[in-house]
C-alpha cells in the first residue's frame, strides 16, 4: 500500500512522555543551537538543545527567550510606566522585540493605563525625550477582557473590534495577561509546532555531569525548560551514575535525556539508571576527530542497532551525528533510533550562532561549524585563567567551512518531503509505522551493499 506523502505523520518520541511532530533535533553546540535556533526549531515542530559552554545565567536567558516568544495567553506581558520616555519606550521595544507595551498608572502597580504600539512611537520621530502616555491609546479606548477567557471569546472580540492585542485585567484594572493576534495567528498557521499546554514553544537545555551542574538545572528548569540533556562525550561512567541520582532525587518530574554512548551495554547502563531518552553516538560527528586521534567509537548505525536491540523499543534512542545527507535520518530511525541530531547540517543557516563571511578562495558565502572540542570553540570558551589548561589538553573537534544555505525552514522542509516519501516507499502511512515494522526485522527491508552497489546506488 503506498499512502498520499503530504499525508505521512512524522510524529516521534522525544523522551518516555514528550512526543515531538518532526524526529529533528539541534546539537547542544555553540555553532548550532541557540535561542534562535531553538526558537524556529520548535515553530517547525522539531526540537533543539541549547548549549551549556555559556554562563548558567545566559543558557536560562536562552530558555527563557524561548519560553516567551509565544503562548496562547502571556502572563507576565512588558509592562512600562506611562510616564517614561519615548526613547526608554524604543529601547524595550527592540531589546523585547515587541510590537506595542502596556503602560502601568503608577510604576510597579501594574494597573492598566494604556497601550503604547510601535507605530506610536514611530509617530513621535524626533520626540525622544516626551512621555509615552501623550502618544498611547487610554483606558478608556481600549477593548480589555478577564482572565480567564477562553482562546475561542478573545479571538472573536479581536476580530470584532479589529485589535491586535487584547490585555487581560482584573476588576482593579490589574494586569492579569495578555493574548495577541500575533499568537493566535501563528497557532493556526503552524499546528504542527511543539507547544506546552499553555501554548508556549518547547525548549531544551544542556547539563554537564559534574561542576556546578546542579545549580545550571535548577536555573534551566526555572527559566522554562522542558527537558534537559545531560551530556557527556563517554556516559557509559560512575561520573554520569552519581549526576543522574542526585539530579533525580533533586527535579522530580522534569524528563532528562543522558548520553553519549555507543554500545549495548552504554545503552543498558542509561535505562536502567532511568534516563527518559538516550542519546547515541561516538565519533560520528563532522566536527569530530575521536575516531582519528583516539581510536575511539562505533560506527554509527552500529551503534543504534546494538542500543535498539538491548532496549527493546522500551526508551526512544536519539541518534546523534555523522548525517550528511536526507537518507541517513530515515536510515537511522529504520535501524531504531527514534529521533536524529543534527550539527552541521543545521549549522549553515541564518538560525545558528556566528557570521556569514565570504570565503577567500571559492567566493561561497560560508559559516563556520566547530567540534565543542575544536581548539576555536575550546578557547572561547575558556577564561583567562584555564586557557594555558584547555588549550593543552589534546584536542578531539575541527571547525569546518559550511556553505550558507539561509533559513534553517528551508532545510526542515527538504528533510521533512523526504522522510515522508522515504515511509511511502515503506508502505507505511507514519514514521513510526515505518520505523516500529524496520526496527523488529532489519535484515527483511535493508539490503547490505557490496562495494559496486555502494557505487551504482550513491556515485552520481
Ligand atoms: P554532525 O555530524 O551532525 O554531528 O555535525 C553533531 C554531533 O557531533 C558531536 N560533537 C563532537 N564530537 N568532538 C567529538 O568527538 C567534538 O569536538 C564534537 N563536537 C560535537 C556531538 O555529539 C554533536 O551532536
Amino acid at each position: 500500500m503506498v499512502w498520499i506523502r503530504k499525508e505521512v505523520d512524522l510524529t516521534m518520541p522525544l523522551t518516555k512522555s514528550i512526543s515531538i511532530n518532526m524526529p529533528i533535533i539541534g546539537a547542544n553546540m555553540d555553532t548550532v543551537t541557540r535561542e534562535k535556533m531553538m526558537n524556529v526549531l520548535s515553530l517547525e515542530g522539531c526540537f533543539g538543545f541549547i548549549d551549556r559552554n555559556c554562563s548558567i545565567e545566559d543558557e536560562a536567558a536562552r530558555v527563557k527567550y524561548v519560553k516567551t516568544q509565544h503562548s496562547f495567553v502571556i502572563e507576565n506581558p512588558i509592562v512600562l510606566y506611562k510616564k517614561a520616555t519615548v526613547k526608554e519606550a524604543k529601547s524595550v521595544i527592540k531589546k523585547k522585540g515587541v510590537s506595542g507595551i502596556l503602560l502601568e498608572d503608577e510604576p510597579g502597580k501594574r494597573v492598566l493605563a494604556g497601550i503604547l504600539s510601535h507605530r506610536d512611537v514611530l509617530r513621535s520621530d524626533e520626540k525622544d525625550s516626551h512621555l509615552v502616555q501623550e502618544f498611547m491609546t487610554p483606558f478608556k479606548e481600549l477593548v480589555t477582557a478577564k482572565p480567564g477567557i477562553s482562546i475561542g471569546e478573545a479571538e472573536k472580540i479581536m476580530f470584532r473590534n479589529r485589535i491586535e492585542k487584547l490585555p487581560l485585567i482584573d476588576k482593579k484594572r490589574r494586569i492579569k495577561g495578555l493574548i495577541t493576534m500575533k499568537d493566535l495567528r501563528l497557532a493556526k498557521q503552524k499546528p504542527y509546532s511543539n507547544k506546552d499546554k499553555k501554548g508556549r514553544l518547547l525548549a531544551g537545555a544542556a547539563i554537564g555531569a559534574s561542576g556546578d551542574f546542579m545549580d545550571r538545572a535548577e536555573a534551566l528548569i526555572r527559566a522554562g525548560a522542558d527537558c534537559l540533556l545531560m551530556d557527556v562525550a563517554h556516559a557509559d561512567s560512575d561520573v554520569i551514575k552519581k549526576a543522574f541520582k542526585n539530579f533525580k532525587s533533586k527535579f522530580k518530574g522534569i524528563p532528562i535525556v543522558c548520553g553519549n554512548v555507543a554500545t549495548g551495554g552504554g545503552a543498558k547502563f542509561l535505562m536502567e539508571l532511568g534516563a527518559d531518552a538516550i542519546k547515541v553516538g561516538v565519533g560520528p560527528g563532522r566536527g569530530c576527530r575521536t575516531r582519528l586521534e583516539v581510536g575511539a567509537g562505533v560506527p554509527q548505525m552500529q551503534a543504534i542497532r546494538e542500543a535498539y536491540l538491548v532496549t527493546n523499543g522500551k526508551i526512544p534512542i536519539i541518534a546523534d551525528g555523522g548525517v550528511k545527507n536526507d537518507k541517513d535520518i530515515f536510515v537511522a530511525i529504520a535501524a531504531g533510533a527514534s529521533t536524529v541530531m543534527l550539527g552541521s547540517m543545521l549549522s549553515g543557516t541564518d538560525e545558528s550562532p556566528g557570521f556569514i563571511t565570504d570565503d577567500p578562495v571559492t567566493k561561497q558565502r560560508i559559516k563556520i561549524y566547530r567540534g565543542m572540542t575544536s581548539p576555536e570553540a575550546m578557547a572561547d570558551n575558556s577564561t583567562l585563567d584555564n586557557l594555558e589548561e584547555a588549550l593543552s589538553t589534546p584536542q578531539e573537534g575541527q571547525s569546518v567551512k559550511v556553505p550558507y544555505v539561509g533559513s534553517v525552514v528551508g532545510v526542515i522542509n527538504r528533510i521533512s518531503g523526504h522522510l515522508r516519501s522515504a515511509v511511502s516507499y515503506a508502505g507505511e502511512k507514519s514514521l513510526y509505522d515505518a520505523h516500529k515494522k524496520i526496527a523488529q526485522n532489519p535484515e527483511d527491508f535493508l539490503i547490505r551493499l557490496s562495494l559496486a552497489s555502494q557505487k551504482e546506488s550513491f556515485d552520481r
